[in-house]
């Protein structure tokens, strides 16, 4: 891990708390039952019910579970390992079957030999990583035949909107 991946995940270890405790996540919502997913992406990925999805960058996966919830088999990774305990830690409270890894997401094909239905990944995840084209093999890599990519992502300048509510 070279000297600017060290210093962004460390940010992401910090902020991981910072997130938790926020409105902008509002677990206390999403403990109750609230779907963590804004209806964008519920309408672009559609009915998930038993489809194998990965979720790269997952954050501390509030919308890796909320998949879960909705019948998909859910796995979500990230490479903070503070975000995967917050993840696997709701995860068992809540009873989500969800699968939570802690990977650097170039590192995946070392430490995963699957392939899933739908690769999922949203809002604030392409700015951090150093190689695009590498990326997108990944995500050729999990896809199985006939699986679907979905991205969702924001301009890098723009925040996601309080009028766009988490449904
Ligand atoms: C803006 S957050 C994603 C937020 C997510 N969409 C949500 O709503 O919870 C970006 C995530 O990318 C992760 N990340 C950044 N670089 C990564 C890498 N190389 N491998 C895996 N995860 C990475 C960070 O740890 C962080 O959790």
């Amino acid at each position: 891990m070279d000297e600017h991946q060290r210093a962004n995940l460390a940010k992401w270890n910090e902020l991981v708390a910072v997130h938790a405790r926020s409105a902008f996540y509002d677990v206390d919502g999403f403990r109750r039952g609230c779907c963590s997913l804004r209806p964008l992406e519920l309408e672009e990925v559609g009915d998930v019910a038993g489809l194998r999805l990965l979720h790269l960058q997952c954050h501390f996966g509030l919308d890796t579970m909320s998949w879960a919830r909705l019948g998909a088999e859910a796995t979500g990774l990230d490479f903070s390992d503070t975000a995967i305990e917050v993840a696997r830690s709701l995860s068992d409270d809540l009873a989500i079957p969800a699968r939570f890894l802690c990977t650097d997401l170039y590192q995946l094909p070392k430490v995963l030999d699957e392939t899933f239905d739908v690769v999922f990944t949203s809002y604030g995840v392409l700015c951090w990583l150093r190689d695009l084209e590498e990326w997108a093999r990944i995500v050729a890599r999990f896809l199985a035949p006939g699986g679907r990519f979905h991205l969702v992502e924001l301009h890098p300048s723009s925040a996601p909107s309080r009028t766009s509510p988490r449904s």
